[in-house]
């Protein structure tokens, strides 16, 4: 006989496995962040933003002075990070790290650059794991990364990747940093997104890439609106 504890155990993974999840991956500045976040709020589904956990261990790794190329205090940071979403009064997400709204840090590129870099260790990858599928949850949970589709929830019932040209992602991010009064230049910005394109796909575990069962969708040209129609069509045809 299987114990009680057993059973619960399996009970809970056949629910979760029912409950429907829609990845969206692809390279940063594809409109990820934006497009998941309006579709979770058209179906009324969670969301979980699997690049801010990743950014937010970089933020808590910085805070203590961690030697971010040692993967074991990396691994003990992970665990210790509590990572807290919240809705605040206008409904904009911020990100609260270890009882910080640290929402404006965690959009630097200076930090998504660290994200990347922790990104590539295999330890942090699988820290991370249990946390970021205990966001499966009912009714249904749109999930925003990079491997969001081929590792985490491999078995996902809808899987898009989107992309973009660089020269676009770099025009998109130039705005968006221009509109918030920062200064910077598209060559620049296209220099960042390049050579963060090549570490996340060319780092050895769970690396950019499309799963072989997703839906490619190239915004290079499409405005949010026409690309959040195109992802909520596959999931409600
Ligand atoms: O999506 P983002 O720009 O906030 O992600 C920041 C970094 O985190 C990204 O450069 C790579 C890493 N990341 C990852 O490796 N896997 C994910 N699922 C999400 C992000």
């Amino acid at each position: 006989m299987p114990r009680a504890g057993h059973n619960a155990q399996n009970h809970g993974v056949v629910m979760s496995e029912n409950i429907p999840v829609l990845t969206i991956d692809g390279p940063s500045g594809a409109g990820k962040g934006t497009v998941s976040r309006i579709v979770a709020r058209r179906l009324g589904w969670h969301y979980l933003d699997s690049g801010a956990l990743y950014r937010a261990v970089g933020v808590a790794a910085s805070w203590a002075n961690l030697d971010i190329s040692d993967p074991a205090a990396l691994v003990r940071c992970t665990f210790d990070t509590e990572v807290a979403f919240r809705e605040d009064d206008l409904g904009d997400l911020r990100v609260w790290v270890n009882g910080v709204d640290a929402t404006d840090e965690l959009r630097l590129e200076t930090t998504g650059a660290v994200a990347s870099a922790i990104a590539a260790f295999p330890e942090v990858r699988s820290a991370l794991k249990e946390r970021q599928r205990a966001f499966r949850q009912a009714p249904g949970l749109v999930a925003d990364g990079r491997d969001m589709g081929t590792v985490i929830f491999s078995d996902a019932q809808y899987k898009v990747f989107l992309t973009a040209s660089a020269e676009e992602r770099a025009e998109r991010r130039y705005n968006q940093l221009k509109d918030k009064g920062v200064s910077v230049t598209i060559a620049g910005l296209l220099r960042e997104i390049l050579a963060r394109d090549a570490r996340d796909a060319q780092r050895t575990v769970a690396p950019l890439r499309p799963a072989e069962d997703a839906v490619l969708l190239d915004t290079t040209g499409l405005n949010i609106d026409q690309v959040v129609e195109r992802v909520l069509a596959l999931v409600s045809p």
